[in-house]
């Protein structure tokens, strides 16, 4: 059974080399996840892969069934999610095609359908959120890229904001008071979820712009320029991070 999951995004709505065994439509009392999980082989490990804005990339950020999609994976059986999330770079040390382990989270999004503990049955969860992302998850990453020989950066803090629009400078300046590094639209309450779910869940962020107000090109033609780049790196990645991942996983178990 496939315990490690991959939540591909902007940039990686299919995962060339997985070879799908299996397509699973699935239910959950949240509803449809955003596509079905296609469980398969890649680099000869067993992975499950889903598409997170869906089949032909039709669902924007703020509309995605985040519930329904940490719930399936739950549910198919994964321990451990990778998510990959294009970012916009606050840093000047993250140019675009750049790839992060983010370490930590803000969540500015709104009105997202955001914990399993509502409603009156359900069971109330305080879960400690000190550390959004999954050490575990992280040093594997980490490792992977120094493996594949690509450069991370090895930490920085994720903005999370609600999108579709991209944000204003003025939004990005306040954004960089915060203390963000990035800021993409997917990561919340993506990680919130799945910690409620007691999935391990890492991130690798690609850089494809240079946020609003950051740089002085195009923000599309950018993204245009850097995202097949990056996906390659992230590809290159979790080819060396799975067989560790998988492993961690069957030592818990
Ligand atoms: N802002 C928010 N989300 C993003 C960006 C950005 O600049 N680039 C890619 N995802």
């Amino acid at each position: 059974m496939a315990s490690v999951a991959v939540i591909g995004g902007t940039g990686m709505n299919q995962w060339p080399g997985l070879v799908v065994h299996k397509q699973v439509r699935m239910d959950t009392p949240y509803g449809a996840p955003s596509a079905p999980l296609l469980q398969g082989k890649v680099y000869g490990i067993e992975a499950v892969f889903l598409a997170r804005h869906g089949e032909g990339h039709r669902i924007p950020p703020h509309a995605i069934n985040y519930r329904a999609n940490v719930w399936a994976l739950k549910q198919a059986g994964v321990r451990t999610v990778v998510a990959i999330a294009a970012v916009g770079a606050i840093a000047p040390w993250l140019p675009p095609g750049a790839v992060a382990v983010p370490e930590d989270l803000i969540d500015y999004t709104w009105n997202r359908q955001h914990t399993y503990s509502d409603g009156a049955d359900a069971e109330l969860q305080h879960v400690a959120f000190t550390e959004p992302y999954s050490e575990r998850v992280r040093r594997e990453l980490i490792h992977a890229a120094l493996a594949a020989r690509i450069d991370v950066a090895e930490s920085g803090v994720m903005a999370v904001t609600q999108g579709p629009r991209l944000e204003s400078a003025a939004e990005i300046r306040r954004l960089k008071r915060d203390g963000c590094d990035m800021v993409g639209m997917t990561g919340m309450p993506e990680a919130g979820l799945a910690r409620e779910l007691g999935l391990d869940y890492g991130c690798l962020a690609v850089s494809v712009n240079w946020a609003a107000g950051i740089g002085r090109g195009d923000i599309h033609a950018e993204i245009h320029e850097s995202i097949d780049t990056g996906m390659e790196r992230v590809r290159a990645i979790l080819q060396h991070a799975l067989p560790a991942l998988r492993a961690g996983d069957e030592e818990m178990s």
